[in-house]
């Protein structure tokens, strides 16, 4: 096959919205009095199983599309089934928080890979808190029935956003105080969102609590701001690109998301902010991407929670960069969509980067022959976006074992990448 030419980038490119934010917001509209609106919400499929769970507890929700959808809250009922939680941990997580403060019993599931998935992070304090929860092992499928709880005051061994934000949540639809710390501070979107509608969330020496107040949850409009963590694999075709430049509007730039750009600017790159503003408490941004040559450099434990999601694409980065790149304790990245960490290192080590998992740490050295193989996703979008990116760079021939998967977080991910300039390929199946 002919070597591909050195791509140009240009033009402009919006991600999709925020998942996370995507999730909270059509959980507490489901949970407020009225009718809310909710635009720019992401329509990846993690989503949709937030909403189907959701309108089987009796929530009114429209179609999900990125325009608007209106939600009328109600008071949660018990279903009639199983909620089927998809492939979505941030689903199950949230909504066992959610349930613990229900008067019912409600069976949770969800796909393969999310039965695989712990649980035990969220039902233990839920548990302390009194609900009272049947589970087998340390995950899906499980029943829970809430009730009458107590409040809690909570050191999470792990900086987990989810169970920060189940605990949160139980507090919130249990009416009970609860108090949370965390090794390193993960983001922090319900705080957020809880802060914007009045719910009497506070922050003291690290510590985030809730304390209950009569009041209702009222009824919002809420605008989503743009994925961070999907922007990051256009930021990377735009880095990776050998000319030109890249605009990226409409980003989430909360500091809790954005370790990413702080990562990739001592790497050697420029990710400009421009056109700074807030949208419903959440910092937004566009970004500007021109291409740069990367140096590698040391991910810290404390940094990991910022950029969480985004290691599969900086490791791919690290791959491009002149160095041998170490991303310190990310064994939380072994129980994602998928085994990422083990997968990570095997998928480069397929294209011929020199790459290993490490007790918890990742390796990854740099280097400048052009990637070449077979990359197994297992069926995790975020390995297949990324590695997606590694085929745009010059003479690369990265061939991915499924692309569908793109579809829980990015569904237009090829139509952009494709739009940004950097060249894309037929590879993968579809
Ligand atoms: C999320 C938190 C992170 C992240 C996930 C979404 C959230 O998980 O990996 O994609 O919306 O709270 P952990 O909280 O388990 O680290």
């Amino acid at each position: 096959m002919a070597p591909k030419a050195p791509p140009r980038l240009g033009g402009v490119v919006r991600p999709p919205g925020d998942k996370s934010i995507s999730h909270r917001v059509l959980m507490l509209a489901a949970l407020a009095r009225g009718k809310s609106e909710l635009s720019g919400l992401l329509t990846g499929d993690d989503v949709k199983s937030s909403a189907r769970v959701l309108r089987q507890l009796g929530a009114d929700i429209s179609t999900i599309r990125d325009s608007m959808v209106k939600v009328s809250g109600a008071r949660l009922t018990a279903p009639g089934a199983r909620l089927n939680c998809g492939n979505s941990g941030t689903t199950a997580r949230l909504m066992l928080g959610i349930l613990a403060g229900q008067k019912f019993a409600a069976t949770l599931t969800g796909d393969a890979s999310l039965r695989r998935r712990p649980m035990r992070r969220v039902t233990e304090p839920l548990k302390q808190m009194g609900a009272d929860i049947n589970e087998r092992g340390d995950g899906l499928p499980l029943t829970i029935r809430g009730g009458t709880l107590r409040g809690l005051t909570y050191a999470s061994p792990v900086a987990s956003a989810q169970v920060k934000s189940a605990i949160l949540f139980a507090g919130l639809t249990g009416q009970v105080p609860v108090a949370i710390t965390e090794p390193y501070r993960s983001r922090d979107h319900t705080e957020r969102l809880f802060a914007h509608l009045g719910l009497g969330i506070h922050e003291r020496d690290g510590a985030i609590s809730y304390q209950p107040s009569a009041v209702s949850i009222p009824a919002f409009q809420i605008s989503v701001p743009g994925d961070p963590s999907s922007a990051a694999f256009l930021v990377a075709a735009g880095v990776l690109a050998s000319a030109g430049e890249l605009l990226i509007e409409n980003v989430g730039v909360n500091p809790t998301r954005t370790g990413f750009i702080v990562v990739l600017e001592r790497m050697g790159a420029q990710v400009e902010r421009v056109n700074l503003r807030d949208e419903g408490g959440e910092p937004v941004a566009d970004l500007l991407v021109r291409p740069a040559q990367l140096r590698s450099t040391e991910v810290t434990a404390a940094e990991i929670p910022t950029l969480v999601d985004e290691v599969p694409i900086l490791a791919v980065l690290a791959s491009r960069a002149r160095g041998a790149t170490v991303f310190r304790e990310v064994g939380e990245l072994r129980v994602k969509e998928s085994n990422r960490l083990d997968l990570i290192a095997a998928n480069l080590r397929a294209v011929g980067v020199k790459a290993e998992a490490q007790n918890n740490d990742l390796h990854v050295e740099g280097s400048e022959r052009p990637p070449r193989g077979k990359v197994e996703t297992a069926s995790d979008h975020r390995l297949a976006m990324a590695f997606a990116v590694l085929d745009t760079v010059e003479g690369a021939d990265v061939k991915l074992s499924e692309r569908k998967s793109v579809a829980i977080s990015y569904p237009g991910f090829f139509d952009d990448l494709g739009k940004t300039g950097a060249r894309r390929t037929a590879h993968g199946a579809r």
